[in-house]
């Protein structure tokens, strides 16, 4: 206890010295506020500033070559996993509440990572039953796990002319997520769909890639999103394909998508398609897809977060699901639908942090959930590198994934026909 207040007043002395520092060498711009966890917060040298901390998590202020070396610190696969962080900048500049003194409000602020607050928004009212195996099991009939194959060796081919990486800051990146919404245009068209429309949302200003939106659908009506993370880290140093890491779940939704769009089947409830930018940035792009969401209004009932789905264990292939940072109905929910149209062993595993986009959701009070490729800790080890490659995934795996992802959206979205 003792050794932890020396080494915070040690901490806060030396931020006095380089918040100046900070302020006169980054302009606002480039300010990035971040919650992570104090174990990752210790690998960094002086480039950052404590806002506040708490037993497990700390809020610094830090900037891009921070989020560098937040990145070269998360990577390098301790005995003790340590986790990740989450870039917080833009709930961080709009949370001011009224009457807090500022190392109050970042106490405050902090807290609602600390202890989350449910406040049972778009709590569904579904009761989560199987109701539509006709119409899954027609669909089922459809999903082509070469259709995932051929897609991802597109989108994770790092030769010339393709996408060395996918990085949210990149050129790359922004024609990742074209490649993305025009697949998409030309499958509804080809498919006489006009009841599909798409858009993309912004990553602030930080971040050149979009999330790309998908509507299928032209209900209202509390919705059922199916996504994942179409970005990669920057491949200033080496390639970064990111197959597994996550163009298998970004082609696994793809393979949802046209599966639906292909159908004919029309919803009583619309089904929103997402690819999410600048995960790997700390959750980024999907908390300004979630904010979008909340500004207009669009209601959600149900989440589903594909994030590397593509790698089998030893050929393992129970789907695994996350228990942190989600809804533990729908998550039982999963359990169900695996058990009823997928037919392959399913098992519990928890991230142990904010991992993925889901937590975006789960933040904001809506009801999320995860499947994930292996148990935590047994997941692809190339992720992040170079050897993120094709050669170590399950094509089969994937396309479970897929009849999971087309499982979930059928009865959930309800067919009308
Ligand atoms: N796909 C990973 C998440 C993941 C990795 C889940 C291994 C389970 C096992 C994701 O893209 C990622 O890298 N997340 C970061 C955290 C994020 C908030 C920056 C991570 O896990 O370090
Ligand atoms: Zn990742």
């Amino acid at each position: 206890m003792l050794r932890k207040h020396k080494k915070l007043s040690l901490l806060s002395l030396g931020l006095l010295s380089s918040i100046s520092l900070a302020v006169q060498a980054a302009p606002a711009a480039q300010t990035h506020v971040i919650v992570a966890p104090q174990c990752l917060v210790d690998k960094l040298a002086d480039n950052y500033t404590t806002l506040s901390s708490s037993e497990s998590l700390t809020l610094i202020e830090t900037n891009p070559a921070g989020i560098d070396a937040l990145i070269t610190a998360k990577n390098q696969r301790s005995a003790i996993p340590c986790g990740g962080f989450m870039d917080v900048t833009d709930a961080w500049n709009e949370y001011h509440p009224k009457g807090l003194t500022e190392s109050n409000r970042a106490q405050s602020f902090l807290n609602g990572y600390t202890h989350p607050k449910k406040h049972l928004l778009n709590k569904s009212s579904n009761n989560y039953s199987i109701k539509y195996q006709n119409q899954v099991n027609q669909l089922l009939k459809t999903i082509n796990p070469q259709d995932i194959w051929t897609d991802l060796t597109h989108f994770s081919d790092t030769s010339k002319g393709q996408f060395p990486d996918r990085y949210a800051g990149s050129d790359n990146g922004v024609k990742a997520a074209q490649w993305l919404k025009t697949k998409i245009e030309d499958m509804a068209k080809a498919n006489n769909r006009t009841d599909v429309t798409t858009w993309t949302v912004a990553t602030g200003t930080q971040y050149k890639q979009p999330s790309v939106v998908v509507k299928i659908g032209n209900s209202n009506e509390p919705g059922v999103v199916i996504g994942g993370h179409m970005d990669t880290l920057n491949s200033s140093w080496e390639l970064k394909p990111g197959a597994d890491d996550d163009g298998s779940g970004s082609m696994t939704v793809m393979e949802v998508a046209r599966t639906l769009i292909s159908s004919g089947m029309n919803f009583k409830k619309p089904i929103y398609i997402i690819w999410y930018s600048a995960e790997e940035m700390g959750l980024v792009g999907s908390s300004y897809v979630v904010k979008d969401f909340k500004n207009k209004n669009i209601p959600v009932d149900a989440v589903l977060q594909l994030d590397m789905t593509g790698y089998a264990n030893q050929n393992d292939p129970t789907i695994w699901l996350i228990t942190d940072n989600v809804n533990k109905d729908l998550t039982a929910y999963l359990k169900t639908l695996v058990n009823t149209y997928v037919k392959v062993p399913v098992s519990e595993t928890r991230c142990g942090y904010a991992c993925s986009d889901h937590a975006s959701w789960d933040k904001a009070g809506f009801t999320a959930s995860f499947p994930f490729e292996a148990k935590f800790g047994n997941d692809d080890p190339y992720i992040h590198t170079a050897q993120d490659t094709m050669e170590v995934l399950s094509q089969s795996h994937m396309a479970d994934f897929a009849k999971l992802g087309t499982a979930f959206a059928v009865e959930l979205a309800e067919p009308t026909a």
